[in-house]
This record gives C-alpha cells, structure tokens and sequence, in this order.
C-alpha cells in the first residue's frame, strides 16, 4: 500500500498520509522514551510487537462496540488508521497504585484503589503533560462536557474489557493510557479511540507473581524490556509460543490474523 508523506512523528509512531482521503499509515518505530523523552533507547522489534498487540486490542474493541481509529493492519510495522483530530488529552484509567499516584497521594504500589478511577493529563510535552481536572479541559475548551462524559464512559468500558482480557491471559491490568480523537464526516464529529494500546502506554503484572510485563522494564531498568512485551503478545495468542529464540529475523508469526492471509 502506497504511503504519502510525512505528517507527524512523535516519539514512538511516525504518521504518514493514506491511500484515501480520511485515512492516514501508522508506522510503529522501536524507540522507546522515558521521563518525558530524557531516557531514550531503541529496542529492537518492540513496533513490531506493539503494531500486532494494538490490532488485537482494536479489533476487540470494536467487537464490543466501541469506536476506534483502526482499519487494518497493513504490515509487520504499519497500520491503515482513520484520521482524526487527537483531543490535546491523555485519559489514564487505574485500578492498582502504580507510577505517578503512588507519589501524588502516598499510596504503597499494589494497593488496589477503591474502585477505578479516571484521570486526565493535558498532552503537552514542555509541560510535562500535567495533570488537569475536567474545569480546566472546558475553561480551555480541550473538549466539550459532551466529550468528557463519552470519555469516561469508554475509558470504563475499555477497562472492563481489557480486565478481562488480560485476567484471562492471566495477567493483571494495574493501569493504561488512552487518547480519543475526533472523526469529521459531512457535518458530523464522533469522538473515537486512536493512538494505541500496547504494553508502551499500560501496566502489566503476571497475576502471581506480580512480574512487570510493560514498559517499566525500561523505565526502571528491570530486564529485557521486549522480552516482556512478546511474552504479553504470546499470552494474547498473538504470537505463536514457538516464535522465541528461533533467530529467526523475520519477525514474529501470526496466529490470529482475523481471515487475512499470514504476511
Ligand atoms: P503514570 O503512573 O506515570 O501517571 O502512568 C499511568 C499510565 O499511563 C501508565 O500505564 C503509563 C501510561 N503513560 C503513558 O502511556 N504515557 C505517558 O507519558 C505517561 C506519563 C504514562
């Protein structure tokens, strides 16, 4: 599939023009950041996991109703997406305390919270992305009171479902991240899920065990941070269990593939 040209990299994504109107390409790289990009690395087949983690996740999303900006997986590294306008919003959901709340309200990690809860951070990198409540999103006008409860309400759907999906893998959904984004047709705006769901933007914990899964391998330096990642893919059924210390460079194999053709 053709790609048109570069329309925005950030630090783990790069977006490219689509084939048709109202479609962008999705590339995933393997850079990862930390600390607001004062960490960096690359760690080598990391997009590859997280283009084929994200694509299940959607693809289940969707199943259940819930709107997202995925099309397609196209290749090992891109996926065909809608475009839309990103809300300037990071949407945290948390069920366990973990990373910033720890800090911000003297929690001990691993405490279950007393039921989820929904947090919202404003998407500003020279900022921080600081924490904000929902007065400060409409003074703004970030997005609407309309907005805000369709927020809530999927990102509590969302959780539901991803609880479920990974107690069944068995794995523990501590937290995760998501970002909505506005589709225009004709006169018509609909707020939908974009971005990703990977283990760059959750927290993952075997359920005994409480080995971390996600991306705080890299942040707290706890192990092979892609090895974590394939082992969520291979749990999901998204990778074959034989994929491992194969050598084999050409990328993990797909299990499930949703009636495409294996590429
Ligand atoms: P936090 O505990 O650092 O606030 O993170 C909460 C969740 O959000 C965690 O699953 C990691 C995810 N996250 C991102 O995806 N991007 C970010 O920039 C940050 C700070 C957190």
């Amino acid at each position: 599939m053709a790609r048109g040209k570069q329309i925005y990299e950030g630090k783990a994504k790069i977006l490219y023009e689509g084939p048709e109107p109202g479609t962008l390409i999705q590339f995933f790289k393997d850079d990862a950041t930390a600390f607001n990009a004062q960490k960096k690395a690359v760690l080598e087949g990391k997009g590859v996991l997280n283009n084929r983690i994200s694509e299940f996740v959607m693809l289940g999303l969707e199943r259940i109703g819930i709107p997202t900006h995925f099309i397609k997986r196209i290749n090992m590294r891109e996926q065909l997406i809608r475009h839309v306008e990103i809300v300037p919003l990071e949407v945290v959901v948390r069920n366990v305390a973990a990373g910033s709340i720890c800090k911000r309200l003297g929690l001990k990690e691993g405490d279950p919270l007393p039921r989820s809860v929904v947090e919202f951070y404003y998407k500003d990198d020279k900022l921080g992305d600081p924490m904000i409540s929902e007065d400060h999103i409409t003074a703004w006008g970030w997005a609407s009171p309309q907005e805000i409860d369709d927020m809530m309400a999927y990102a509590l759907r969302v959780n539901d479902y991803l609880s479920g999906l990974f107690a069944a893998a068995h794995i523990r959904l501590i937290d995760f991240k998501l970002e909505f984004g506005r589709q225009y047709e004709n006169d018509m705006v609909r707020l939908i899920l974009a971005d990703e769901i990977s283990p760059d933007g959750c927290r993952l914990w075997d359920l005994d065990t409480g080995e971390v899964m996600d991306k705080d391998r890299f942040r707290k330096d706890l192990g092979d941070v892609v090895e974590g990642y394939r082992e969520v893919a291979r749990r999901l059924g998204v990778l074959r269990n034989d994929d491992e210390g194969t050598g084999d460079k050409s990328g993990p194999k797909l299990v499930r593939n949703n009636g495409e053709a294996p590429s």
